[in-house]
């Protein structure tokens, strides 16, 4: 992984200061005149431009200087006993810094109504690796039959999910909840059971570790699949000016994880008014929740896309899913090449923001995984991952 190398290299770089520079030594005289020279001076702009100065207004701070300061950037309206409480609980959870153990693990969260058509894939990716990650798996329909040892025994107490609908989001919650319990993990990625690896587990590992952004997809969509779901309702907490979308397979920090926890308020909101056939529209939580929450509370702590791939382009209501005839090194070799991420609006005018995948400071390929995968290319794709995965 020559990049992270590099990266942190330059980290290191970066925090060796330089030595505190030499002062010419003044003389003693020249010292006293340029004093003088500048109390002088100083004076002499104060008895020219009294009170009225605001230079001298900031070098006196007195009580008549009021006027020229700038009012502090109050917020337009009091803030509720809840908000305050939720904005002083997240500030701290942010200041704190993050408890290094010994081997910091990855948690890869699956969230899927049964088996997970892929784990002998996933296996392939996690061999050799058996200390740096752990697996959960929230089966919402059927209890999987596991056909691999790195998932056998990890499934957590479940509830049924439908679509789209707010219980969606309280799956992904349970599922952080549990994989919080292990304080090595530092990192959590969602995953469906139509989700492959793009990449080789030593890629993975650096790409989510060696930064401190979660992925969080998150854009402005003044569409009706975007701000047409706000409500009103959701006033004055959430204001339609911050309503965000984004697709809901995120990779989170473990500060991120955690204020998630914390969060009621937003959560409650959420619940009551994004939802399924609310107000004659539907609003889907697992796709304005985080993106909102994150975008008023740490807007730089997330990547703003997701590290996920889904092939969106052919313009209907489900992303594109890949055959076994579809699967072809090229295919995947086109995936981990793409640097910029894309967003298009679901209003008429149809607006595609597209921006580069910047990685600490650098442009780098945006995905680590890939959706939407049919069971029947799971052959394909074990044949090729050790080709498709080579740097
Ligand atoms: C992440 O680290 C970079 C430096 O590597 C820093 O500029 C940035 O402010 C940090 N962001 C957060 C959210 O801590
Ligand atoms: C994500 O988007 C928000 C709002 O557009 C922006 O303030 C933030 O800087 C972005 N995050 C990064 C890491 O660029
Ligand atoms: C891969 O990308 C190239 C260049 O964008 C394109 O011409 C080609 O059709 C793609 N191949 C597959 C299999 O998607
Ligand atoms: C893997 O890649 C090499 C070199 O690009 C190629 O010769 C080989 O046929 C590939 N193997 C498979 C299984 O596609």
């Amino acid at each position: 992984m020559k990049k992270a190398r590099a990266w942190r290299l330059g980290m290191k770089d970066f925090l060796v200061m330089p030595g505190p520079r030499q002062r010419p030594q003044l003389r003693r005289p020249v010292w006293i005149i340029l004093l003088v020279s500048f109390v002088s001076i100083f004076l002499i702009g104060v008895y020219v431009y009294p009170a009225s100065s605001s230079a001298s207004c900031f070098l006196f701070s007195s009580k008549g200087c009021r006027a020229f300061r700038r009012p502090p950037l109050l917020p337009s309206r009091p803030l509720t006993d809840d908000e305050i409480a939720s904005e002083v609980v997240i500030k701290e959870i942010l200041k704190s810094h993050p408890v290094q153990t010994k081997t910091p693990k990855i948690a890869f969260m699956f969230l899927t109504p049964g088996s997970l058509p892929f784990e002998k894939l996933w296996e392939k990716f996690f061999h050799g690796h058996e200390d740096r990650f752990t697996v959960y798996v929230h089966a919402s329909r059927e209890r999987p039959g596991h056909v691999s040892r790195y998932f056998i025994g990890r499934d957590i107490h479940s509830e049924k999910v439908g679509w789209g609908k707010f219980n969606m989001v309280e799956a992904e919650k349970r599922l952080l909840a549990n994989a919080l319990i292990d304080p090595a993990n530092q990192h959590f990625v969602l995953l469906s059971d139509s989700c492959v690896p793009v990449h080789n587990f030593e890629y993975v590992y650096n790409y989510l570790m060696f930064t401190n952004v979660s992925f969080i997809d998150c854009f402005v969509d003044p569409g009706p699949h975007g701000n047409g779901r706000y409500s009103e309702h959701m006033m004055p907490e959430v204001n339609k000016r911050d309503f965000r979308k984004g697709s809901q397979w995120f990779s989170l920090k473990r500060q991120h994880a955690i204020i998630i926890m914390a969060d009621s308020l937003y959560h409650t909101k959420f619940k009551l008014y994004c939802k399924p056939n609310m107000d004659g529209r539907n609003c889907y939580s697992d796709e304005h929740y985080l993106p909102t929450f994150f975008l008023m509370k740490d807007p730089e702590g997330i990547a703003n896309w997701s590290v996920t791939y889904v092939d969106w382009s052919e313009g209907k209501w489900h992303p594109r899913a890949y055959r076994a005839q579809d699967i072809t090194y090229d295919l995947l070799k086109n995936i981990t090449s793409i640097d910029e991420s894309v967003h298009v609006t679901s209003d008429a005018a149809k607006i595609t923001v597209t921006k580069p995948c910047i990685w600490n400071g650098m442009k780098r390929p945006c995905y680590l995984f890939a959706r939407k995968f049919y069971p029947e290319t799971l052959n394909k794709l074990i044949h090729l991952f050790s080709n498709y995965t080579t740097v």
